[in-house]
């Protein structure tokens, strides 16, 4: 097959430099268990699972067929007053991967609108119970909570915002949670609970009840995976709890089994009460996200509306689409019937072994590591990002795809991978940094 700058152009590419793709693409052309194969016929091993997304490898039939036979179905019915089946079973077993009381879920397309629906809902939340006056939203330097615009505003990435002037007022950032005296630390770190003060100090800056919620991720992920320093969210939890603001935990990255159980809220033993959620709840295989919220918090805005009135004005087209429903109870049965998130978390060790053993290679300047998931720092060369981009092009000629942001590598492999995968990202990582 022959491709073209031509034949590229008209595709505007999300977050790439389209000029040097369209230049020299980089097409994946078959995908299957832990591999790609690209149109030059060259094999890749899949470390980052896509986007974080194909936690059950790729190309599973049991999805493919239950996605074509829905289709059959049932291809599309509105989720506005009508409903199809199988949104309200996979909320059901969503709510059941969710700790305690978050036992409701509102479906929507992407991680994105996962969060500016948590944003809306916890603003309607407020509304409902009499504190119409929270309006700030406190979220952390370095997150990334999506591109929509709440997510744009409450974002912590410099590049993701520069461009974009008209975000959301009313929005405060907590330092982000690198420190380098935690460097090469494996784990969560002992110190830099103090930094969850930052909350505090926003409640003594602005009053405690003129904020709705604080929003992170429980471990930061598209910055390069800053795991949460001991005692951290806890200190979140107390002030939160004490001032009536609500905990949102942007789990699109750390749910289904990424952090060795379920969600980030039990690793680390921390109940928000808003979780969002996407990626692997369909192993990526149709486009879906979900945020899931506390009985309060549901019983609150549906009983402040008058009987038989709509008591939320938000959804989407495409919220609880069957065949994304489809997708993700076939995903959910193959999490369970293969024990995967047990099955990532055994193999955890292993990996984090074969991660930290990169940490002589002069060119790492940090790693870091829980669950499956592994960031780590090059050395920025002439312009911060060149490094990465380079390594990430030189990786993937040599059969490994990772995701990089800027000089962050974030390994990520899917759950069904095996040690001599994690030997294969290890192997070719030392050989390729090794380089320069
Ligand atoms: C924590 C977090 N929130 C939200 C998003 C946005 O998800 P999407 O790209 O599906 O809109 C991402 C994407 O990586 C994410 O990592």
């Amino acid at each position: 097959m022959q491709y073209t700058a031509n034949s590229l152009e008209q595709h505007w590419m999300p977050f790439t430099a389209n000029r040097e793709f369209k230049n020299n693409p980089r097409l994946i052309v078959r995908s299957e268990g832990v591999y790609y194969w690209t149109h030059t016929g060259n094999r890749v091993l899949d470390a980052s699972s896509g986007l974080f997304c194909c936690a059950a490898g790729h190309a599973r039939q049991e999805i493919a067929d239950a996605v074509a036979r829905q289709l059959m179905e049932v291809d599309y019915c509105t989720h506005f007053q009508f409903g199809h089946p199988s949104s309200f079973e996979l909320a059901r077993r969503v709510a059941a991967l969710t700790p305690d009381d978050l036992n409701h879920v509102f479906f929507v397309n992407s991680g994105s609108e996962a969060v500016d629906t948590a944003l809306k809902i916890a603003m309607a939340y407020h509304r409902a119970r009499g504190a119409g006056e929270r309006q700030r939203f406190i979220s952390r330097e370095r997150a990334y909570h999506g591109v929509n615009i709440g997510g744009t505003s409450i974002s912590g990435l410099m590049r993701n915002r520069q461009a974009f002037g008209a975000v959301m007022p009313g929005i405060a950032h907590m330092r982000h949670t690198w420190m380098p005296e935690n460097r090469f630390v494996r784990g969560q770190p002992e110190t830099g609970v103090e930094l969850a003060d930052d909350l505090q100090r926003f409640v003594d800056l602005y009053g405690g009840n003129t904020i709705a919620a604080c929003f992170v991720e429980p471990i930061a992920g598209s910055t390069g995976f800053l795991i949460p320093p001991k005692g951290y969210l806890e200190r979140l939890r107390e002030v939160c709890d004490a001032h009536g603001i609500l905990l949102v935990f942007d789990e699109v990255i750390c749910g289904f089994g990424r952090t060795g159980k379920a969600f980030g809220a039990q690793s680390f033993g921390v109940t928000p009460d808003m979780m969002t959620m996407a990626k692997a709840l369909t192993n990526g295989a149709q486009p879906m996200g979900a945020v899931a919220v506390r009985d309060g918090i549901y019983d609150t805005v549906v009983d402040a509306a008058p009987e038989g009135a709509v008591e939320l004005f938000h959804g989407y087209t495409y919220s609880g689409h069957p065949a994304a429903c489809a997708a993700g109870l076939a995903t959910l049965d193959i999490y369970e019937k293969e024990n995967l998130f047990e099955r990532g978390a055994a193999l955890s060790p292993y990996f984090l072994d074969a991660m930290y053993g990169l940490e002589d290679l002069p060119l790492i300047t940090d790693i870091r590591g829980y669950g499956l998931l592994a960031g780590f720092d090059l050395e920025p060369s002439d312009a911060p990002g060149a490094r990465g981009a380079d390594v990430m092009k030189r990786l993937y000629e040599a059969g490994i795809y990772i995701k990089f942001t800027g000089d962050s590598g974030l390994v990520a492999p899917p759950l069904i991978a095996g040690e001599k995968d994690v030997d294969t990202i290890a192997e070719t990582l030392r050989e390729v940094i090794g380089k320069g």
